[in-house]
């Protein structure tokens, strides 16, 4: 698949500053895909993330009989089929590395009338599909797993029931999962949450007509309706601004503004976790735009110092936690992560990835089964390895930034996932991040 690309990060040598635009979300622009193509007409996407993981899903509705029209970059022209239109795919369904594109389209294509087969790359062949099959099974959707890993072979012609489904995980994806195959399903379903996750799946239903009831943590629509079709602006990646959120925080000097950021409170437990740590972030100009909070957010450089995180945080930043990491090793004194097992299951096992990378960097990280401690302090250069987890080589990066010699990085190249360009962005604002 992806031929392996080492980076390099150099010491920055001066301050972040100017503004920069980070490429639209992955989470809604996954979302603005699946409900344009189930939805009666076409439906514009403008800031729509061009990055592998959306791409696959592009693709995959293209095997399955929709037209998706690309006249710019950032931009798709979604040709609904409505809620029945869908055509049975002629061969295996490949979400490449990306996690929401299968647990999405595991719940929407076991409501369908066709089989479907859904595959990925090693990294998501390693990833539990357990969580997401079992409530399908139980709504009477024929969904088989690998011994709960992908590939998911999905039959159709079932029909669904809705259920009350209470989550043992707080996962966006396995709720969306499951309000998807609800879509398909005779009566009301419902999803309650240990922690409130991103509602991007119940608001953009909502937005294109389809009843759905929620409120932080639960969630619930019955079957039957149809979806209008609406054009989004899908606002810039938080989780992609974290990480020049992060080394503006930590250049000295910097002042940095990041544009059109989407802002919503299930996405920014890390803005709440920085200003806790001393950090110097101002929200700008904030607005909706297609029913998203918005804002500019300027950062400036600001000392951090170490904190216990809050563990209601984690479900708000469990994209985040890559730079994190950096900034508590960057931070005066101590930092302690807990209740983030979750990071154990992601494209890598980010914990592992980031203790054993700031290690090489000489920080003392010790781990635990479900966070880490950290010790915060001098960052030296080194050889660390992404794991092909886009988020920790973005991570690494800004590590380089602050360290006190240039940091090699293996295996960046899945960063293309959720944020091609990233490298040309970083220079533009002052980083000193290149291919090695
Ligand atoms: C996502 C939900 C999160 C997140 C992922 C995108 C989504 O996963 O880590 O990058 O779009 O629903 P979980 O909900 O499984 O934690």
């Amino acid at each position: 698949m992806n031929a392996r690309v080492d980076w390099l990060a150099a010491p920055a040598r001066q301050p972040l500053r100017g503004t920069l635009t980070a490429p639209g979300d992955k989470s809604i622009s996954h979302r603005a895909i699946m409900l344009a193509a189930l939805a009666d007409g076409p439906s514009r996407i403008s800031g729509f993330l061009d990055g592998e993981d959306t791409r696959a899903t592009v693709r995959i509705f293209g095997q399955m009989g929709v037209r998706i029209d690309a006249p710019a970059a950032a931009e798709r022209v979604v040709h609904g089929v409505g809620l029945r239109g869908l055509r049975a795919p002629q061969a295996a369904l490949d979400c490449g590395n990306s996690g929401t594109a299968m647990r999405l389209l595991t719940g929407l294509l076991a409501g369908q009338a066709f089989d479907s087969a859904l595959v990925g790359d090693a990294s998501l062949a390693r990833r539990p599909m357990r969580r997401v099959a079992e409530p399908l099974l139980r709504m009477g959707a024929s969904v088989d797993t690998a011994g709960g890993v992908p590939p998911v072979q999905i039959r159709g012609g079932r029909a669904l029931r809705g259920i009350e489904f209470a989550s043992p995980v707080a996962s966006a994806q396995v709720k969306s999962a499951v309000l998807l195959a609800g879509l398909y399903a005779a009566g009301t379903t419902s999803v309650s949450e240990p922690r409130p996750t991103r509602d991007y799946t119940e608001r953009m239903l909502a937005a294109r007509g389809w009843p759905v009831a929620f409120s932080a943590g639960r969630a619930s629509l019955e079957g039957g309706h149809a979806l209008r079709a609406v054009d989004v602006a899908v606002p810039a990646d938080f989780s992609s601004a974290a990480f020049f959120i992060v080394a503006a925080t930590l250049v000295p000097g910097s002042d940095l503004l990041l544009r059109n950021v989407g802002v919503n409170p299930r996405r920014t437990g890390l803005l709440r976790v920085l200003r806790a740590m001393g950090a110097d972030i101002a929200a700008v100009d904030p607005r909706r735009s297609s029913g998203e909070r918005v804002a500019g957010l300027r950062v400036r450089h600001a000392p951090l110092h170490g904190i216990d995180v809050p563990g209601e945080n984690v479900a708000d930043m469990i994209d985040e936690f890559p730079a994190l990491f950096v900034a508590a090793a960057a931070a005066a004194g101590t930092t302690t992560i807990r209740g983030a097992a979750e990071l154990r299951v992601k494209e890598s096992d980010r914990i592992a990835v980031m203790a054993a990378g700031l290690r090489t960097l000489g920080v003392t990280v010790n781990e635990t089964p479900d966070g880490a401690r950290i010790e915060g302090g001098t960052l030296q250069g080194g050889a660390v390895d992404s794991n092909g987890d886009h988020r920790c080589a973005m991570a690494f990066a800004v590590a380089g930034a602050v360290a006190l010699a240039p940091v090699r990085i293996g295996d960046c190249a899945h960063v293309a996932t959720s944020f091609p360009g990233f490298i040309e962005r970083a220079r533009a604002c002052g980083l000193d991040v290149r291919v090695a």
